[in-house]
């Protein structure tokens, strides 16, 4: 099931505001470590899947990548990529990666941040950006840690009476496929899948896997946001770059 949570006005005005705060946890962990894995941009053909508001389509345009498609299911976030970046090797579309069409061995370099846990079928997923991708090509992706997305909804941070932190429980891990849950709105769907299957299927599918990064914060990143030290006590994302072979 699709689900197009970001034309939801609620959610989109919520989500806007936690990103224009400078100290987040995209500015802070999930993107320092994702541009970690970053291939040589210079003459490349991008696509970026779940590209929001195309900051990162737009960076890799001056890195001087050859062009640089955004896709994404929200016209929220396509009416604002447009505004902010033009440019002539640039491209936005609104459309869900589930019905997008690429032509075969066309990209060099496919990118996504914090969007597969929205798309149900993994396995199509990386079968059409293995298909996708040029020989040699890059796929570098996050998504929120296996871990997180495990528990069906519920907290996953056990407290004393006082509210400290005790522990972080993981139920449920198993038990992959459909979630629902609240962050900013009701009934968000997200999807969890295995550290396993995750894996495997992209060794399925003829991507090989070259890093793997379970994002820790630097110390300034800690002194910016200090809850940030939680991360040390279990992941919040994943972050993966693997070759098409
Ligand atoms: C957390 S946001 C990340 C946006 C952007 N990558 C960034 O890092 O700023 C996730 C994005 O994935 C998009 N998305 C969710 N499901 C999608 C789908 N099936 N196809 C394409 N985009 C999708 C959402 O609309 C949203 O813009």
């Amino acid at each position: 099931m699709k689900q197009n949570i970001y034309d939801n006005d609620t959610f989109f005005s919520k989500y806007q505001e936690i990103r224009a705060r400078e100290n987040n946890y995209n500015n802070l962990l999930e993107q320092p470590n994702f541009f970690r894995l970053l291939p040589t941009l210079k003459n490349k053909i991008v696509l970026d899947i779940g590209c929001g508001i195309g900051d990162f389509a737009a960076y890799c345009i001056s890195q001087d990548a050859k062009s640089v498609t955004g896709i994404d299911i929200s016209s929220n976030m396509i009416a604002n990529a447009k505004k902010l970046h033009i440019h002539e090797d640039l491209y936005f579309e609104q459309v869900a990666f589930e019905d997008m069409k690429v032509s075969n061995g066309t990209i060099d370099f496919i990118s996504s941040s914090l969007a597969f846990h929205y798309i149900a079928d993994f396995q199509l997923l990386i079968k059409e950006i293995s298909t996708a991708l040029c020989e040699g090509g890059i796929l570098v992706f996050s998504l929120e840690h296996p871990i997180e997305t495990a528990n069906m909804g519920k907290e996953n941070w056990i407290t004393n009476e006082e509210g400290n932190l005790l522990h972080f429980a993981v139920d449920n891990y198993q038990n992959e496929g459909l979630r629902t849950l609240n962050w900013l709105v009701d009934n968000v769907i997200m999807y969890h899948r295995t550290m396993s299957t995750i894996i495997n299927t992209l060794i399925e599918n003829g991507l090989q896997i070259e890093k793997i990064i379970e994002p820790i914060p630097t110390k300034e990143a800690l002194c910016d946001l200090p809850s940030l030290s939680k991360e040390f006590r279990r992941p919040s994302f994943l972050i993966i770059r693997a070759k098409k072979i």
